[in-house]
């Protein structure tokens, strides 16, 4: 089942991001998105148990996809691009025609992922996360009426 995050999933969502993400995101920075009215953020849920989330955010009619992940047990078995789909399907129903994202060049199996969902490389930003540690800036647009 996919459904929106509430505060209530921050526990599981701080350890899936320990486990997978290795980010410094904090809860009190993922309250603070979660206040925002223009905030995307959904979770999976499997067995009662929470095994992937998404979180990005509607900038006027586009949208900024922060983060995805899915549980490592539970990798490989298309609950990413469900995840996505989900995400996706919200920045249209919210009036938006494109999504933006930023992934390091190093991993190549996300950016399959993205790639396969319809993301396309925008450009590189060289050095970004550090010495010859390059960030993809990626967007995928909606079809053109
Ligand atoms: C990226 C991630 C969300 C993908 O979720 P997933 O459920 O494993 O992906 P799916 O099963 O939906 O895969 C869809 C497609 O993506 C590509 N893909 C996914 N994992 C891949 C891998 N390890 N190697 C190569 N391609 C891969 C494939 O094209 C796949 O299609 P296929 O199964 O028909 O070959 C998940 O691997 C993850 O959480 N990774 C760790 C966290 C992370 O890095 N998140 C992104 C940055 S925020």
């Amino acid at each position: 089942m996919i459904r929106e995050m509430t505060i209530s999933d921050l526990e599981g969502i701080q350890i899936l991001q320990d486990e997978e993400l290795k980010s410094n995101w904090s809860e009190t920075l993922y309250k603070q998105e979660l206040l925002d009215f223009n905030t995307i953020a959904f979770v999976l849920i499997l067995d009662d148990q929470l095994v992937g989330f998404v979180l990005g955010k509607m900038l006027v009619d586009s949208s900024d996809l922060y983060q995805i992940v899915i549980s490592k047990n539970a990798q490989g078995k298309g609950l990413g691009t469900l995840l996505l789909q989900a995400y996706w399907d919200e920045v249209i129903k919210r009036g938006g025609n494109a999504s933006i994202l930023e992934v390091n060049s190093k991993h190549k199996e996300v950016i399959a992922f993205y790639t396969k969902f319809g993301f396309k490389q925008l450009y590189i930003r060289r050095h970004y996360y550090g010495r010859n540690r390059d960030a993809i800036i990626m967007k995928k647009e909606g079809d053109v009426c």
